[in-house]
């Protein structure tokens, strides 16, 4: 099912795509060989096996075996289904998809997220031209009062909902939205209370702040009043395409500045990555005053594997960066602490004191591990005091996941605890032996159960045939002469290799499109095996491949007839075990005919 998306653009985008600009966006990825690699944005890991080949466009993990082609790595990644994934792909490289009307069979199936992102898209519109409509004018006052300039303003796509009940409803349902989805979307409450029916804008009175996800589409809304009325910010709930902790802030409108920086600058609040921004500091991303999550940090690490997070001296500063930094340890991500003077936020820092002063803070920063160590750690303080903070201590300790960096640290907070290395280290690996297999170890089990668990592995031979046709498309038609494909074990092979001849016949040698054929199989091992083969280099060189076909066809028909003759047996003692005569005989016949075919073929 290919949703609403005629044949030819889809084919269309799929031609036009280049998979290593593509993965490009979202993964940091260095050339190797003929091929790229990057770190993994399906699993976590430390060394990079995550394979991007431009000749084959596909992808492939040799970590964790996730691989496709461009649209499966969009779906994968942004959780899409195959139609929203060529439509993204689609604007990404400029083929127009005629944008329909959907008839309602056709609604029905396109997906709630997929509706609920495109009302966000006409919400951000709507509020933007009110900011900058008569209505607005309070809230470019507001603006300007902060020093935040078109550029941003444009770039940020800040917006403003006029006060009233039902300005946007009113809006969207000239575009033909019920309110049930403005309401699913987020952007409107249902009215309470007795007899009440309809419903009312969730903002009102407020300058909106679109949230993109990395992509740049309008997953939610942030609205902040104006004056001091509570509470200060309004935000969307959370819906199918809003997940708090999985965004954050910016990201979209910042990607490349961090890329290039080769770090990325975190803050608090939608004001301070705007301030930043208008500054000239621009590798920015904000976590939007929530606490920081393993997925933010997953998502910062595709960027760039440094960040310099801003936090405050006060006591919720401490713990935040306490928080946070045992996430970095484990997203293996190095991180710096930027501590700013005592009641200074990111925003009115650099508005006061300049780009300059804000860049020196950043580059004094220390690690966020000895600045831990140092300042929550460190200084004596009472007896009672100092076993608090040895309890912490080893807990934290017990929370790296590396030993080798556990022992690095357990050195450094020995020596600021005054404390003995080994006591230290001893009481660490009670702790560590009293808890739960590490997590990590318990999900590796888990996952590596359910690949081997019910798939059997696919038949070696029959596989490397198959690698050989998709290694060498000009001798396919040949291999489907042969008849070979009718002597397969496996059902999933012999389906894939009539494919194969099928597609051969149709495009004599179009080469990618071969390969998407490997891309739609089930998730199994054999699609697994083939991704990982089809990465490598071809191992077939040219002189040699004709030969390795036709040992590789005798093998497999050496096989089948192996087979069918230990069946035939098995029947035949039967038979003679019965008396049956007459059935002996014809079995015998059988076995006879099977030799004289084997030896014809061979
Ligand atoms: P802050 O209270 O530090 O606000 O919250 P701020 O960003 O400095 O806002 P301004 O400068 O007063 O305009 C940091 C972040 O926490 C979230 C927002 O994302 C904010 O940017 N927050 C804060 C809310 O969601 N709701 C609130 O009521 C307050
Ligand atoms: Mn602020």
């Amino acid at each position: 099912m290919k949703g609403s998306i005629p044949e030819d653009k889809i084919e269309e985008v799929r031609r036009r795509t280049d998979i290593v600009s593509l993965i490009g966006e979202y993964v940091t990825l260095k050339k190797a060989g003929r091929n790229y690699l990057g770190l993994c944005p399906f699993h976590r890991e430390k060394t990079p096996s995550f394979t991007v080949s431009p000749d084959k466009q596909m992808f492939y993990c040799f970590g964790c075996s996730e691989g496709g082609n461009g649209v499966s790595f969009l779906m994968k990644l942004n959780h899409l289904t195959f139609p929203e994934a060529v439509r993204q792909l689609a604007g990404k490289v400029g083929v127009v998809i005629p944008d329909r009307p959907l008839n309602r069979e056709e609604r029905e199936r396109s997906t709630l997220g997929e509706q609920i992102r495109r009302v966000n898209e006409l919400a951000a519109d709507y509020f933007a031209r009110a900011l900058q409509s008569p209505a607005g004018a309070g809230g470019r006052a507001y603006l300007r009062n902060r020093g935040i300039g078109a550029e941003a303003i444009r770039t940020f796509r800040l917006g403003f909902a006029p006060e009233g009940w039902q300005n946007l409803l009113d809006f969207l349902d000239k575009k033909g939205i019920p309110p049930k989805l403005s309401e699913q979307a987020g952007l409107a409450i249902p009215r309470a209370g007795e007899g009440a029916r309809g419903h009312y804008d969730r903002f009102r009175g407020r300058l909106m702040i679109p949230i993109e996800d990395v992509d740049g589409h309008v997953i939610a809304f942030g609205g902040r009043v104006m004056g001091a009325e509570e509470p200060k910010y309004m935000n969307s709930p959370e819906s199918p395409v809003y997940t708090k902790g999985n965004n954050l802030y910016g990201l979209s409108r910042t990607r490349e500045a961090i890329r290039q920086a080769g770090f990325s600058l975190m803050v608090e609040g939608y004001f301070d990555l705007i301030a930043l921004w208008g500054a000239g500091i621009q590798n920015v991303v904000a976590t939007l005053g929530t606490a920081l999550t393993r997925a933010q940090v997953d998502l910062l690490r595709r960027y760039a594997p440094r960040v310099a997070a801003v936090f405050d001296p006060d006591e919720a500063g401490r713990k935040a960066l306490a928080r946070s930094l045992e996430l970095f340890l484990a997203g293996n991500v190095h991180a710096k602490a930027v501590i700013l003077p005592d009641g200074h936020d990111p925003d009115d820092f650099v508005r006061t004191r300049g780009r300059e002063k804000m860049e020196e803070l950043v580059a004094r920063a220390v690690p966020m591990v000895d600045y831990y160590i140092d300042e929550i750690l460190g200084g004596r303080g009472t007896l009672e005091e100092d076993r608090d903070k040895l309890r912490e201590a080893v807990a934290f300790l017990c929370r790296i996941g590396d030993a080798v960096e556990r022992n690095l640290f357990i050195k450094k907070v020995a020596e600021k605890l005054n404390v003995d290395q080994e006591v230290l280290k001893a009481e660490v690996r009670r702790v560590l032996s009293h808890e739960a297999a590490p997590l990590a170890a318990q999900m590796k089990k888990g996952s590596e159960g359910t690949r081997s668990g019910s798939c059997p592995q696919p038949d070696h031979l029959e596989l490397s045939l198959i690698h050989m046709m998709l290694e060498c498309p000009d001798r396919i038609p040949a291999v489907g002469a042969s008849g070979v494909l009718a002597c397969f074990t496996s059902e999933e092979l012999r389906s894939l290799g009539e494919r194969l001849l099928t597609a051969a016949e149709k495009q004599d040698g179009a080469i990618p499109d071969i390969y998407s054929l490997v891309h739609g199989l089930e998730e199994g091992p054999v699609r697994a095996r083939l991704l990982n083969l089809l990465m490598g280099e071809s191992p077939y060189p040219e002189e040699l491949i004709d030969r390795l076909i036709a040992d590789t066809l005798r093998k497999i028909r050496r096989k089948w007839y192996k087979e069918r003759h230990r069946i035939l047996k098995g029947k035949i003692v039967k038979a003679e075990e019965a008396g049956d005569r007459e059935l002996c005989d014809s079995l015998l016949r059988e076995k006879e005919r099977l030799f004289q075919e084997e030896k014809r073929l061979a």
